[in-house]
Parts: C-alpha cells; structure tokens; sequence
C-alpha cells in the first residue's frame, strides 16, 4: 500500500503534542505508511475542521484539550466507554461513518497494572481532580474493582456531581466499591491512606504550581501517579516522594498506551509500546 494514512492530533495548545512521533513510531513497525497532521484547533473552529478533514480522506484522529467533550457531537457512533466518560480523545471514519472512542482510561490502566505492576483490585485510590481527565479515566478504574475510590476536587461541588453523574451510568452493582466525592479539606483527604494517588488536575501544565496537599496524604502510597507528562518531576510528583510515597510516576506511559489504542482502532493493528515506554522523546 503506497497510499499514505491520513491522520492527525489537534487541540490548542498543541505545540508540545508528541502524537505524530509516537504514531510514527507505531507505523513504522508494521511499514504503515502515515501522514500525521498537527493543527491548532479551537471548539469554534472544529466542527469546520473534522468535515474538511474526513472529507480529504483523513482515517483517524487524536483529539485533547480543550475539544474532548465539544468532539463527541462530531460523531455517528459513540462508543460505551466515551459515553461513560462522557468525552472523547478519538474520532475515526470506518464504514461510511465517525466513531467516536475514548481510550484514555485503557492507556491508564494498562500502564498501572501492566508496565508499573500496580494491581488496582481491592486497592484505595485517591484521584485528586474533577475535570475532563478525571471523567475520562474514572470508569476503566471501577473496571478494574478498586476496594474504594476517592474523588477530591478544589471546587467540591463538581466532585458531588462528577459522582452522581457516574452513579446513573455505571453499573455499580456486584462491584462493592466505596465510592466517594468531596473537596481538598484535610479532614476528607487524611481520612484513609491510599494505595495510589492520581492527579488528575491541571496544575501540573502551569510549572512550579502546587495544589496544596497535606504532606500525610502520601504516607502508604505506593505509587503517585501524574497524568501529566513533563521531561522533569512535576511539583505533584516531588510532593508524593518528599510525603513518603514509594514510587512516583508521570503520564508518559498513559500516553502512549491510549495512543497505541488509537492506533489499533485505526488499523487494526497492535503495536509494541516497550521501546517508547524505555525511551520518551524528548
Ligand atoms: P481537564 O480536562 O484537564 O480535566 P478541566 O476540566 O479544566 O481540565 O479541569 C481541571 C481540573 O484541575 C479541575 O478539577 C480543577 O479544579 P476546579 O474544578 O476547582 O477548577 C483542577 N485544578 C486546576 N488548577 C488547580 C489548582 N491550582 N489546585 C487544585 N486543583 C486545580
């Protein structure tokens, strides 16, 4: 096939983006080969962007921050775990029509327990965080049977929502999960010790911010995980570490695994993620 596939990542910011690196990365093992597009793209100027785009005979795209909900009203078909997440970071043309899939909390999950080997069954997690990303990975994370899940949120209110929301799409039933909402207060956050910790907040994009945890909060924690991805530690990262968690992380690992997602859902193609997992690019 000398035809190129025609895909792309938008959003805005989207400078930093290293999608077009790690598809590359993922064609070239098979000798796919790709034309990965990176446009700055605004919720004004979307719906105007994805027609051209398929139009053109584009295949597949990456969709981030701030399109991933606006996206979803792109599509014909909407996928469950889009649907749970209410948000969407993949829309792709199959069969005459635009599937719309969110693969976020499968690259989470898979890099927890697979590439960290960190168990999620039965564990207390804390996700900090009640936006977007937080919606996108919260479901795989019941998925996967967590003993109790924690959500705090600066703004408490959309916590209690982002709960209830879940609550009336997610079958909860024969999962004896614990399943919490609230705000950054200590008496909430210091009530139990977790397993593992997620930021899911934006602080991480503006450098140096901290969210102002309680250092106690990490005593137990076995990995801190980050879902932003920065070259160094973030504040978060360094926080966990200096409260005594055992391990930190950044989302690096969950980038590439819900790009590898991605991937399969526009070629039917699975790719080793190992070498990208070893090496970030810088
Ligand atoms: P995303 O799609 O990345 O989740 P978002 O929907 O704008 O982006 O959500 C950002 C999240 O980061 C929110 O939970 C936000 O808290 P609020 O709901 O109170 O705004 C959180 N956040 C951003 N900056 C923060 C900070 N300095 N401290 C604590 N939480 C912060």
């Amino acid at each position: 096939m000398d035809k190129k596939l025609k895909l792309a990542v938008i959003g805005k910011p989207i400078s930093h983006s290293k999608s077009p690196e790690i598809h590359q990365d993922f064609a070239n093992q098979f000798d796919t080969k790709i034309e990965f597009r990176k446009d700055e793209v605004t919720p004004e100027t979307l719906e105007t962007w994805l027609a051209d785009f398929f139009k053109a005979g584009g295949k597949g795209v990456s969709i981030t921050l701030p399109l991933k909900e606006e996206a979803l009203n792109n599509a014909d078909e909407i996928s469950d775990r889009a649907r749970l997440a209410s948000a969407c970071n993949v829309i792709y043309a199959k069969d005459e029509k635009l599937f719309a899939d969110c693969t976020d909390g499968f690259g989470l999950t898979k890099d927890l327990e697979e590439n960290l080997k960190v168990r999620l069954k039965d564990k207390k997690i804390l996700i900090l965080g009640a936006g977007g990303a937080a919606r996108g990975i919260i479901p795989s994370i019941i998925e996967k049977k967590p003993a109790k899940l924690k959500v705090a949120n600066r703004t408490e209110s959309k916590a209690l929502l982002l709960k209830e929301d879940l609550e009336g799409k997610v079958d909860l039933k024969g999962k004896s999960l614990i399943f919490q909402a609230g705000g950054l207060a200590d008496d909430f956050l210091l009530a139990d010790s977790y397993d593992l910790v997620i930021n899911s907040t934006s602080v991480s994009t503006q450098a140096g911010e901290s969210i102002g945890l309680p250092k106690a909060l990490f005593s137990g924690t076995k990995l801190a995980y980050d879902l932003f991805y920065a070259a160094e530690k973030t504040v978060f990262m360094q926080e966990a570490l200096a409260g005594g968690a055992e391990k930190v992380s950044d989302g690096w690992g969950m980038l590439v695994e819900q790009g590898a997602e991605s991937f399969r859902l526009w070629t039917n193609l699975i790719p080793d993620t190992s070498r990208l997992l070893e090496k970030p690019i810088d």
